[in-house]
């Protein structure tokens, strides 16, 4: 299995309050989409959502269910940009499921399960998954050969949530290639500390995931979905995490001082790590527009 609720809870519920300090008012925990060279990080996440609402063909009319919906800023999206009559979001943390709710947005509801455990008999006429599916396989399923079969299941029970026609506006963060171990000689110093930097963020900051690759997930949306655009955005993750670094490190002093000196080197030394594995091609991003295959 991938991340747990307790490895979900390590990922995210720190504390709220510590995430607002260094990611944008919506608290978007995703990749932006910067469409200038001075745009800011809140008019980037805008563009995120525009451009996913767009892929899920998300008009008024229509009920759009949000997979792995964080704190809840597609939803608030969904139902005031694009004014849908109903946004279901769902969430293994309980923390971010209360925030939601609290919020008390019209026509939001947000349930806080396991996606894949998760019944109803409610069908939507759309479908947004941002930087969910990172969450389903853990690295040993991976190497077990496992990763297409997971990743095929989380399509199948997408499609089987739908009314025929829906879109799904679906992103993930890419697993490009990894810093190697090699069985001879010694590491170039550079790769050694990539590699411990890597096990270090799959470790201690999203315990139990790993990122898939673009051609993992072509093969598994077959048969349930048709790829009618694949974008990546390397360079848009890169610029977001170096934002988020940014802000955290304006708020060192408050994080110190309320989270502990821990929380703030963990995750100065976990975004450091995330621009450099955009820079240097371990990491990618890919957004898709999705059909379902009826
Ligand atoms: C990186 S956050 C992204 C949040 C949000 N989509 C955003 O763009 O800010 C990943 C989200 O996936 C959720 N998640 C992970 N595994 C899940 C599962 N099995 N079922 C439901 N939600 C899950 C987490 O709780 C979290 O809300």
């Amino acid at each position: 299995m991938g991340s747990s609720k307790a490895d979900v809870e390590v990922s995210y519920d720190i504390s709220n309050e510590f995430f607002r300090l260094w990611l944008d008012e919506r608290m978007n925990y995703t990749c932006a989409v910067y469409e200038t060279p001075d745009q800011s990080l809140e008019a980037a996440q805008l563009n995120k959502l525009r451009i996913l609402s767009e892929f899920a063909k998300a008009t008024p009319e229509k009920s759009i269910l949000d997979i792995g919906c964080g704190w809840g800023a597609c939803l608030e999206y969904l139902v005031t940009a694009r004014k849908v009559k109903r946004a279901v979001g769902v969430t293994l943390s309980s923390a971010m499921a209360a925030e939601v709710n609290e919020r008390k947005l019209p026509g939001v509801e947000c349930i806080s399960t396991d996606f894949m455990k998760w019944e109803t008999k409610e069908r939507f006429d759309g479908l947004i998954s941002i930087c969910m599916i990172d969450h389903l396989c853990s690295p040993e399923q991976a190497r077990e050969g496992k990763a297409v079969d997971i990743y095929r299941a989380y399509f199948k029970k997408c499609w089987e949530l739908t009314n025929k026609g829906a879109q799904f506006g679906f992103q993930a963060i890419l697993r490009n290639r990894t810093p190697k171990m090699r069985p001879w000689g010694a590491l170039p110093p550079d790769t050694r500390k990539d590699l411990e930097d890597y096990f270090f963020c799959t470790k201690e900051i999203f315990p139990g995931g790993l990122n898939p690759r673009l051609d993992e997930l072509i093969q598994a949306v077959n048969p349930y979905f048709e790829v009618l655009e694949c974008h990546t955005r390397r360079e848009d993750y890169q610029r977001t995490t170096g934002e988020w670094q940014r802000r955290l490190r304006l708020n060192e002093k408050t994080i110190r001082a309320q989270w502990g000196d821990k929380v703030y080197e963990d995750y100065d030394r976990y975004l450091g790590t995330c621009v450099r594995a955009f820079d240097i091609h371990y990491s990618s991003l890919a957004q898709f527009e999705l059909r379902r295959i009826d």
